[in-house]
């Protein structure tokens, strides 16, 4: 496949999916800032390097939150996959994790059932959860998660409320579609697309829609409904006990937060801001890092996501702490261009970036690279 970089995968999506799917895909709150920043803000952070180093063995493995990884990047958890590769969907994902020996993790919005994901996948999985107003329905999706082989369970909290995609609303778009005449005009614009979309059951939220079977209007509309707007952290301590295993909570940007999860009992402190989908000017993730882990690592891992699309950034959150980083649009970029295919180039161009960075810096092993290996904007020593 002619893609060498994310970026060409990104290019390749947007002349696969109809445009209001990419949009919704690769679209942020607002005017895009945070969205913008967090992949920006990564290039700010500058790398050195040690010469002369033994690289001849060079490892890219590692464990997060009691996972055995070859690489140390998750598969993030993304609704609707089968959205961006009608046939695939999250079983394309899963698939291409597993045989690239990394964590997948299954959004709660996903379009697949947990059985049919761990069918095809039977490596290390996590499943992200959000916080409903219904306690039994909770209940019985970590019940299923955990009998279908899920090893930690992941509470996202970024989500009080959905967030406000601008794009979505100028193509009129919802998820499921519904027909107007603008998301006509787009949808028959890409026929291949239609024929995909058309050829496989409909789409709906299947793991919801196992526990909760009445489920009308959009999944955003459906968000706000059922999302449970009086939650504190007090309130999520029962979601931890019953869970009883890794649980690592999504969507921390401060340090009295991280705090708060790791007070409550969550092993893992996910750094993350919904990939700029939800409070736009929120900081880009990888200034938050170090403060985060300098609070808390100690007491949890912590694990990044937002903008990662290169090696580089990869380097650069291991640098400054993270355990490992997820990634959201690099590989659903891959997922559109091409299917389980285009997910396996995104991550194989990932882990060989990683690789060809660590050589170039001096590193044979991930679990060596120092915090001086990175020159962070406030400290840029070498302009002084
Ligand atoms: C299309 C799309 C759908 C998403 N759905 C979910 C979701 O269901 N649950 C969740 O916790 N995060 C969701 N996210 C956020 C991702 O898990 C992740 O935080 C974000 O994509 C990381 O930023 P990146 O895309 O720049 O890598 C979604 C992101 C995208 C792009």
């Amino acid at each position: 496949m002619r893609a060498f970089n994310i970026a060409d995968l990104r290019t390749r999506a947007r002349t696969r999916l109809p445009r209001m799917v990419f949009d919704y895909m690769d679209g942020g709150a607002d005017d895009e800032c945070t969205l913008r920043a967090n992949a920006q803000r990564f290039r700010d952070y500058e790398l050195t390097w040690d010469a002369l180093r033994d690289i001849a063995a060079l490892s890219t493995a590692t464990t997060v939150l009691g996972c055995a990884t070859q690489l140390p990047l998750v598969i993030c958890p993304t609704a609707t996959s089968r959205l961006f590769d009608p046939r695939g969907g999250e079983r394309a994902v899963a698939r291409a994790a597993h045989a690239a020996g990394i964590i997948y993790s299954c959004s709660a919005l996903a379009t697949t059932s947990f059985e049919d994901i761990a069918a095809v996948n039977p490596g290390p999985k996590w499943f992200q959860l959000y916080a409903w107003k219904d306690r039994g329905i909770l209940r019985e999706m970590l019940t299923r998660a955990k009998a279908a082989g899920f090893t930690a369970a992941i509470l996202t909290v970024d989500v009080p409320v959905a967030g406000n995609r601008e794009r979505d609303l100028y193509n009129d778009f919802t998820v499921p579609p519904r027909v107007t005449v603008r998301t006509a005009l787009q949808a028959l614009a890409r026929p291949g697309y239609l024929c995909r979309l058309w050829s496989t059951p409909r789409l709906r939220p299947e793991i919801v829609h196992d526990v909760m079977p009445a489920i009308d209007g959009s999944i955003i509309e459906f968000l706000n409904r059922q999302l449970d707007h009086s939650l504190t952290w007090q309130d999520i301590v029962w979601m931890i006990d019953a869970w009883d295993g890794e649980f690592a909570i999504k969507g921390v940007s401060t340090v009295a937060d991280a705090r708060r999860c790791v007070d409550i009992g969550a092993t893992g402190v996910w750094i993350s801001n919904h990939g700029g989908r939800q409070l736009d000017t929120a900081p880009a993730t990888i200034d938050t890092l170090e403060p985060i882990v300098q609070a808390v690592g100690d007491r949890a891992q912590v694990l990044l996501d937002g903008g990662v699309r290169r090696g580089t950034d990869i380097v650069k959150a291991l640098a400054l702490g993270a355990r490992a980083v997820g990634i959201g649009r690099a590989y659903l970029y891959g997922l559109a261009a091409a299917g389980e295919a285009g997910v396996a180039r995104a991550i194989a161009l990932l882990g060989d970036e990683l690789r060809r960075d660590l050589a170039l810096m001096g590193y044979s092993d991930i679990k060596s690279i120092r915090r001086d290996s990175v020159i962070a904007p406030h400290e840029a020593r070498h302009k002084k």
